[in-house]
């Protein structure tokens, strides 16, 4: 069945376009509803141990076109019934934001419909408003704190509304997501390391390894002393038996997990104590971890004061419906683009506030 545009004004269909890393994600929504979310992860960049940028483009500019066709397909509408293309804008690798940019303006000028601008960041804070059609839709309230942890960010924001963001902490090195994919490629796991961390710490003792804490003031973060204080343990362990991390790889991954769980949920707590802010809602790629959940949930239990909101699995890690659900709010608000000149999209500014 065919959904006709006319009918729909109140609950326009926008197409949300993510490039920004190695994931080419194209969803289509309807109003806050999630008609189709296909994303197509490059493995290209496994063997690498790490995104190669140049690589990362050159597959969006393959992808992007399939996994439109296939987005159109699954949700069931007409292309000419399109309102709006919402893309990221950024942050995110130069190369892959203009892909997704020429793209997202190649739709935008074909169909004749409005471009929408979209901050990855705030979108992936922006899922915790998809309406789930046959769920109760339990959405956060302004003002709440929002931790995204992703490859890219590890920060700690304040949302007082949709658009209107403030960054209160951020990594002062790596983010938590490299964090996990650094210490992972140390036991031998492919990039992305993180989930193998995660699949690997399945029965491990958590309380059998225990690393130093980074003691970073403020609502700050920094990984770079726990990858080295893990990276010297690791190698100090080898030199006397090499077959440490193969005889202890559930421990070691289950330790890791709870320690980066704990460094993130001190930080969050010290955040909702300055601000007395208690609504907390977590996103980005890492956000899919259970330990860094269960960690998060058994502490909003013990603090009733405490909201916590959880993503979908599925909304995670970089995907389209993120764009478009941004792109939704914003066309609710009327926030178009008309800028078509591509070389206003550059130089793609650093995002240090939105
Ligand atoms: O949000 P995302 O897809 O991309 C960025 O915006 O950067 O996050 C990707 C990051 C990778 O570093 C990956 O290792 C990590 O998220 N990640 C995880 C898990 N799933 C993805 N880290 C720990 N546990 C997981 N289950
Ligand atoms: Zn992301």
């Amino acid at each position: 069945m065919l959904i006709c545009k006319k009918n729909f004004n109140e609950n326009p269909i926008i197409i949300g376009i993510e490039s920004s890393c190695d994931d080419t994600g194209i969803s289509v929504a309807k109003g806050r509803i999630i008609l189709s979310n296909i994303v197509l992860s490059q493995k290209i960049h496994k063997k690498y141990g790490g995104v190669v940028p140049e690589l990362a483009a050159r597959h969006h500019e393959k992808n992007l076109p399939l996994a439109f066709k296939k987005a159109i397909k699954k949700a069931k509408i007409n292309m000419n019934y399109i309102h709006a293309i919402s893309f990221t804008l950024g942050p995110g690798l130069i190369g892959s934001l203009l892909v997704g940019t020429a793209f997202a303006r190649s739709l935008s000028l074909g169909l004749g419909v409005p471009l929408l601008k979209i901050n990855h960041i705030q979108a992936h804070l922006l899922v915790h408003f998809i309406k789930n059609s046959n769920m109760n839709n339990l959405y956060p309230k302004f003002p709440f704190l929002g931790l995204v942890i992703s490859g890219g960010h590890t920060q700690i924001i304040e949302v007082n509304d949709y658009f209107q963001m403030k960054i209160l902490g951020s990594s002062l090195d790596e983010s938590v997501g490299n964090t996990f994919d650094k210490i992972a490629k140390m036991l031998g796991f492919y990039y992305p390391g993180g989930p193998m961390i995660e699949l690997f710490a399945k029965g491990g003792d958590k309380k059998k390894f225990t690393f130093v804490k980074p003691l970073v003031k403020g609502l700050n973060f920094s990984f770079s002393g726990l990858i080295s204080n893990i990276s010297q343990y690791i190698k100090k362990e080898l030199k006397k038996d090499s077959l440490f991390i193969k005889r202890n790889i559930h421990d070691l991954c289950a330790s890791i997990q709870k320690i980066i769980a704990e460094i993130l949920l001190e930080k969050v707590h010290k955040a909702t104590l300055s601000t007395k802010i208690f609504r907390v809602v977590l996103s980005g790629g890492v956000s899919s971890n259970n330990e860094i959940r269960r960690t998060f949930t058994s502490f909003s239990k013990k603090y009733c004061c405490w909201r916590l909101f959880l993503p979908k699995k599925e909304y995670t890690t970089d995907n389209g419906a993120m764009i478009a659900i941004a792109g939704v709010i914003k066309y609710e608000k009327r926030l178009f683009d008309s800028d078509l000149d591509i070389k206003n999209y550059l130089p793609f500014s650093k995002f240090k506030k939105f």
